[in-house]
């Protein structure tokens, strides 16, 4: 064993997951999702996420164990999501973690989601591909969230550079693809179809780019890092809108693919220019609309352009899980920085 074995444990949203590492090592890794009970809804139902990581808590637990080939004994700390996310969701997870240190006696951190995103970049496999960078830098890319974070330390300073002021980027992709009839989620079916469309057929809007929101690198604007994709969806509505009204077929594999365009060129041109200010030389891409394609490559090349790298964690520990939660309990257990209060309650609103 190289370090503290910890074990985390996420239940923010629709994903129960238990992972456990020792130190950096990544030992167990296990979810599982809700996400089947959701899709007739058209979105992810609070109460029956909760429900859902009730049953799945204990199981998902074992089966982390087994995987880890270890007992509770084993284990030196414990870590859970305490925010944000869904209240309903997060207080199994947390009520289920109090159980836990109170019944093993370990040490609880109850840590913020967000940061924990991030913690996935420590683990051996992912920091080997961080090289030597100097200044890291996250992007975190969700149905939940669109952050971009300068990370000082992990443990104790991560600041917030942008984010978005409405809607996250993977909620944008789900109101869209209800619009055009793509289904949900509806990341994965955008990709699909924008790549049969035209993604200059359509010219839509990228929010908060005009120079009153942007200003210039000596007198930044307020929203010169910040993301909005409510405007994107009501164009797309308008043009779907004006398909109807002639009694036209939607075409929507164009505006799929515009759409896209539109998410991944103002999430790419952002990214690249608070890193470029803050002096960020790599950037960690996390959230589950780090598997988009289009995100992906432009992504790359913008990156590549600017001299900045860029690490993508394999797709199952972008996503939500467990393993994030204990890679950052093990890096605090590190730093020497106190367990948390068992009086804490679980927060839907923590920002970073
Ligand atoms: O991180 P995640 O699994 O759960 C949270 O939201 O926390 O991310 C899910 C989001 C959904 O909004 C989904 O539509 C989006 O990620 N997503 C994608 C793709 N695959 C998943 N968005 C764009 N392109 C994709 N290929
Ligand atoms: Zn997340």
């Amino acid at each position: 064993m190289t370090g503290p074995i910890v074990v985390g444990i996420e239940t923010s949203c629709d994903e129960t997951g238990v992972g456990i590492v020792s130190g950096t090592k990544l030992l167990a890794h296990q979810v599982a999702s809700s996400m089947d009970d959701h899709v007739a809804f058209g979105g992810v139902i609070p109460e029956i996420a909760a429900r859902a990581h009730v049953t799945e808590f204990l199981p998902v637990l074992n089966a982390a164990l087994d995987e880890a080939q270890l007992d509770l004994a084993d284990i030196d700390a414990i870590a859970v999501t305490a925010g944000p996310g869904l209240a309903g969701a997060l207080m199994v997870g947390v009520a289920g973690a109090k159980a836990l240190a109170v019944a093993t006696g370990k040490p609880l951190y109850g840590i913020n989601h967000l940061i924990a995103h991030i913690g996935v970049g420590y683990l051996d496999d992912v920091a080997a591909d961080l090289g030597n960078s100097s200044q890291l830098g996250a992007l975190l890319v969700s149905g939940g969230h669109t952050e971009m974070l300068k990370i000082n330390s992990l443990t104790s300073d991560v600041e917030l550079l942008g984010s978005t002021i409405d809607d996250a980027a993977g909620e944008a992709y789900d109101k869209v693809a209800r619009l055009i009839g793509a289904g949900y989620p509806g990341g994965p079916a955008i990709d699909k179809m924008a790549k049969e469309g035209d993604p200059q057929a359509f010219r839509f809007p990228r929010g908060l780019s005009a120079p009153k929101n942007m200003g210039t690198p000596e007198t930044p604007g307020k929203d010169r890092y910040n993301w909005s994709f409510s405007g994107l969806k009501t164009a797309v509505s308008r043009a779907v809108e004006q398909y109807h009204l002639r009694d036209l077929p939607v075409p929507a594999n164009d505006i799929a693919a515009s759409f896209q365009e539109a998410v991944a060129d103002v999430i790419t041109k952002k990214t690249v220019l608070a890193a470029s200010e803050h002096g960020i030389d790599h950037i960690l891409l996390g959230g589950g609309v780090a598997a988009n394609s289009r995100l992906r490559q432009l992504l790359t090349e913008r990156t590549h352009a600017a001299g900045i790298g860029l690490t993508i964690p394999p797709l199952n520990l972008c996503t939500d899980n467990g393993a994030m939660v204990a890679a950052l309990g093990a890096q605090l257990v590190a730093d020497g920085v106190s367990p948390s209060d068992l009086q804490f309650s679980a927060d839907p609103t923590q920002h970073v």
